[in-house]
């Protein structure tokens, strides 16, 4: 506890983190709390007039860190910590420059984002948004079983497609969580493109290859993947390397029966190549978690008026359990940079 007369850091916090979380941070008196009181994403003027003195900013991926808010918080501030493993949008330079500290929360959501790429996967090729808004729109009656009706193509290895290959884009934890649950379907090729300029981990490669016991683990380039991938899941970081990675180009070159996923960042796919590309049949189907431009993404979106995309709102860690961890590491990383001890994760600046 504070001693009396003793300075309090003011720490301002974009999102009430609930019930479980907030006693960490209510019960260190040395913090002075200012936290945004709305049930939405923080109002960008209401943090621009609380940050003035602040010592540290818990701040949510909806809330932009660039040099507006860092100069308006002034020389006190000592860290951001963000409820997110992403972190595009912080401008990492304006934070390096000044020498802040940034948390961040990663591996505690690698399991739910994992789980949610293989829902969208499934979702996508086996027309489950098309099946369910039937439903909903009281369509069944007028559905009756038919030998071929709403077919998709199958996860799984049967006789007649004895391959299965899985491309990702991005081969960090997350894709190889989501790689480990695709196994027991039978998967039998893992290909993935990274960052060009990162050498192949052959030795890495070739354990998972034994320890899945597949065909084949490889790194290859974008247009193999498009052309040999029968699902692709785009799990890279956001930014300007891979801004519309997944363009025109990309999606033409894939098979006819493949479907896309990406539970990363909309960033990485052009919303408008793939609205054509599903319309025109370049591709089977697609599961979108993100959606570039979100959450601006109405009813009236080329993205939301194709059928053959199932989306949802941003909610791949969306786990009471993982939120609860995320928000812990959050309050935690805050915690440590301002009053001593290890953050649980800090970003390499
Ligand atoms: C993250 O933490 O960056 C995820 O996108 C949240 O779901």
């Amino acid at each position: 506890m504070a001693q009396s007369g003793s300075p309090r850091y003011k720490v301002v916090v974009c999102r009430n983190l609930g019930p479980d979380v907030m006693p960490l941070l209510e019960s260190r008196h040395e913090l002075e709390l200012v936290i945004w009181p709305e049930d939405r994403a923080c109002n960008r003027k209401w943090l621009l007039e609380n940050i003035p003195g602040a010592t540290g900013v818990i701040v949510m991926l909806t809330d932009k860190v660039d040099s507006e808010l860092l100069d308006k918080a002034g020389p006190s501030l000592r860290t951001v910590s963000t409820m997110s493993v992403g972190y595009e949008h912080i401008d990492l330079k304006a934070v390096s420059k000044r020498g802040l500290k940034i948390g961040y929360t990663p591996d505690v959501l690698t399991d739910a984002v994992a789980d949610l790429s293989v829902m969208l996967a499934l979702m996508a090729g086996r027309n489950g948004g098309i099946g369910y808004s039937l439903v909903l729109n009281g369509g069944w009656p007028n559905f009756s079983w038919a030998p071929f009706g709403l077919c998709g193509p199958q996860l799984s290895t049967t006789v007649l497609s004895p391959t299965r290959k899985v491309g990702f884009i991005g081969f960090g934890r997350i894709s190889q969580a989501t790689l480990s649950r695709l196994v027991p379907f039978g998967i039998t090729h893992c290909l993935y493109a990274s960052n060009p300029s990162s050498p192949p981990n052959l030795q890495h490669d070739a354990e998972l290859q034994s320890k899945y016991n597949l065909k084949a683990v490889l790194k290859v380039d974008l247009d193999e993947l498009a052309r040999e991938s029968d699902v692709l899941i785009v799990l890279a970081p956001g930014g300007p390397s891979t801004y519309h990675v997944v363009n025109e180009d990309f999606l033409r070159k894939m098979k006819k029966t493949s479907v896309l996923v990406n539970t990363s960042r909309g960033t990485l796919v052009d919303s408008d190549a793939l609205a054509k590309a599903l319309r025109e049949g370049w591709i089977w189907g697609a599961g979108l978690d993100v959606v570039e431009g979100e959450p601006n993404v109405p009813k009236d979106h080329p993205l939301v008026k194709e059928p053959k995309c199932v989306i949802v709102p941003h909610i791949a860690s969306a786990t009471l359990e993982t939120r609860k961890h995320m928000a812990t590491h959050a309050a935690q990383n805050l915690i440590a940079a301002i009053l001593g001890g290890d953050m649980p994760a800090q970003v390499d600046l």
